[in-house]
Formats: structure tokens, sequence, C-alpha cells
């Protein structure tokens, strides 16, 4: 049975750099807060008309693909990871193919949020082992600037997220102690609305009675669109932190150690754990409760914010760029957010 390997990773990130202080101009909040908080120093916009989550996930793509050795004519399926699509119909990935003049190959796109780059190289790994295909492009990117309040009101959401694009080609290989060894993904709808964007959609308020009712911007759902909804700001993400946060901290090292158990290995084995970049605070907390050095875990949230379904794959490309990662490492990729959804994957790179 083939395994799937990494053969080529690749990331872009809009020009725009876009600081603490700069968000000042739009609402009430401090360099101090958000570092505080956060550790984010600054994030990067996407040009506001010339760049799409598309349009970054192809510049990534084109790397990660130039680095396997292909061309674009030679990837058999399309894994497009992302919260903020171009449209609300049809996803990235048809979008993907056509602007890389692929072949007329499938294109799948994946709705799991900040674990949403996890679960899409675990679908792409089934279907390597299934050797129904042999070199699968996975996308994650984001383009959350088009889309979140930058005013005081939505401050506790806006100032965590950036732009960016990570990709991946994931190619069969018969050679064993190499690539994906094992994915492990999670749920648990019970909190689907403390991290969520209700509006645009097709809820009809279903929900609202006991779990959103008590959330200040409960949705209006009685139409797919209405001014009423733009006017309440209710088309924006709504975000329990706290709630979120103190999920984040069991799940992550609950998922990580599921992957070591599963493979009799030792939190001490790992060479590299890249974690979603969801909040430096998270971070530190997971290396700390796992007994992790400082060069066992990569961070770049405080370069780029949050970036959701693009955080991982960025991350593991500069890492990677940068020689933290190197043939034989045991790298841990693991993810927590809206959902609530979770995951991990371990690779031996
Ligand atoms: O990747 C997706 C998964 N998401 C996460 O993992 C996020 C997890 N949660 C978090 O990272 C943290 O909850 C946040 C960073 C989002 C917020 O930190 P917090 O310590 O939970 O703050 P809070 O929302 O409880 O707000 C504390 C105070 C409030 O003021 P009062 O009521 O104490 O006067 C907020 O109004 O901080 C205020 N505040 C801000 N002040 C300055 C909220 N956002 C800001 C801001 N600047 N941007």
């Amino acid at each position: 049975m083939p395994t799937s390997k990494i053969a080529g990773i690749g990331y872009y990130v809009p020009q725009q750099i876009v600081t603490n202080n700069d968000l000042k101009k739009y609402m009430d909040t401090s360099d101090e807060w958000i570092q505080e908080r956060t550790g984010i120093k600054e994030r990067r916009y996407a040009h506001r008309t010339e760049e799409t989550t598309t349009t970054m996930g192809v510049e990534a793509a084109k790397i990660a693909i130039e680095r396997a050795g292909l061309t674009a004519q030679d990837i058999d399926f399309i894994v497009f990871a992302t919260l903020s699509p171009d449209y609300y119909f049809p996803g990235c990935g048809v979008l993907v193919q056509r602007a890389m003049q692929m072949k007329e190959i499938g294109a799948l796109d994946i709705r799991n949020q900040c674990s949403g780059f996890v679960y899409a190289l675990s679908v792409a790994d089934q279907f390597i082992k299934t050797g129904m295909y042999k070199n699968i492009l996975v996308i994650g990117s984001e383009k959350h600037s088009f889309g979140l309040d930058l005013t005081t009101r939505g401050r506790n959401v806006s100032v965590i997220f950036g732009d960016g694009a990570g990709a991946v080609v994931l190619q069969a290989t018969e050679k064993t102690g190499q690539g994906i060894i094992s994915t492990h993904l999670h749920s648990d709808g019970q909190s689907a609305e403390l991290l969520a964007m209700y509006n645009p959609g097709t809820h009809a308020n279903h929900w609202v009675k006991e779990e959103v009712a008590s959330f200040s911007n409960a949705p209006i759902g009685d139409m797919f669109m209405s001014n009423e909804m733009i006017d309440k700001a209710q088309n924006f993400p709504f975000m329990d932190g706290q709630a979120v946060f103190k999920k984040a901290i069991i799940k992550f090292p609950e998922v990580i150690m599921e992957a070591l158990t599963k493979n009799n290995l030792a939190a001490s084995d790992i060479d590299l754990l890249v974690p979603h970049q969801a909040n430096l605070r998270i971070s530190q907390y997971v290396q700390q409760k796992l007994g992790l050095r400082d060069d066992q875990v990569f961070n770049n949230i405080q370069q780029f914010g949050n970036t959701t379904a693009a955080s991982i794959p960025i991350a593991l490309c500069q890492a990677w760029e940068e020689g933290k990662v190197k043939n034989g490492d045991l790298v841990c990729l693991a993810a927590f957010g809206s959902g609530f959804t979770w995951a991990s994957a371990l690779i031996r790179w």
C-alpha cells in the first residue's frame, strides 16, 4: 500500500503589513492589549480587489508544485480548505483548477475552519493510500480582512485574524519510514455557535431558541441576507473567546497525545510541533503541558496573526525554509477551532 509524503511546500502572504498600531485607526485597541493577550505584533491584509482567497492559494500552490518537481498538469486532485471562499458557491478548488489550467481533475472544498488544513491533509492521505491518486494539491487559504468588523464593536475577533495561504503537494511513495504516519480528526457540534458566522445562511433561526439566544449578536435568520443583518452587524464572525480558549487548551494536548500514543511515541520524540496559530498563549500552554522545549515548537503568529486554514501550512513552510524541519524528523501538526473541530497529524519528514 502506498503512503503519502509532502513532496513540495509553499506559502504566500500579501505585501501589506498591518501592525497593531495601524488597527488603532479603526478601533479602540492597543498594541499592549493585543500582544499581551495573543502575542500578535502584525498581520497581512490582501489587496482589496486584486487578491482573493483563491489567487493567494494559487501563489502558494505554484511554489509547492515547483518544489515537488512537477507542473500543474501533474496534479490529480485538489483539496482546498478555507472559511473565507471567493464565492458562497462554487468552492475555491474549481477556481484553482481554472486559474492553473489543470486537467479536468476533481476539486474538493473543506469547511473545517482552523482544523481545515489537517482535515484536508487527512482526506488527501486517504485518497493516496487507496491508490486513487498520486499527486494531490492541498491548499489552506484565507482572506479574512474582507469580512472583519474593523470597529471597536468587533475588536475581540478582528485583531486576531490575518490573510495568507499555504500549500503542499502530497505524493504517493512506496518508500517506508517516510511521510504521513497517521491523522486524527474530531468534532463536537454542541458548541457550533460559540465561534461562527451565522449570516448569510439558511438557518432561519432554527437553532436560536436555546444555543444562540444569549449571544449579543444572535442572528436574524429568516432571510438568507437582509439589510437588517448588515445594520446590526450580524454578517460578521462571532466568537466567545474565553470559551474557545478553555476548550482549545484541553483538546490541543489531547489530540497530540492521541497521535503519539497510537504510534507508541512520546512527546519527547517530537522534533517539531506546528500548532495552528490561534493565540501564542494557547501554543505556550500546550508546549508547557507536553513538556516541550522552545526549539520543539514553531510559532509565527507574532508575524502573521491567525490565518485559520492557512496557518499550519504557512508555519510548516516557514519552519522548513529556516531549516527547522529536516529529513527524518518527526513533525506533529495540531489544530483546534470553530465547530468545534480539532485534529492532528504525525509526519516523518
Ligand atoms: O483560531 C480560532 C480559534 N480561536 C481561538 O483560539 C481564540 C481563543 N480566545 C482568545 O484567544 C482570547 O479569548 C481573545 C484573545 C480573543 C480575547 O482575550 P480575553 O482575555 O478572552 O479577552 P475578553 O474577550 O474576555 O475581553 C477582556 C476585555 C474586555 O473589556 P472589559 O469588559 O473587561 O472592560 C474587552 O472589551 O478586553 C476588551 N477587549 C479589548 N480591548 C482592547 C476585547 N478585545 C479588545 C481589543 N483591544 N482588541
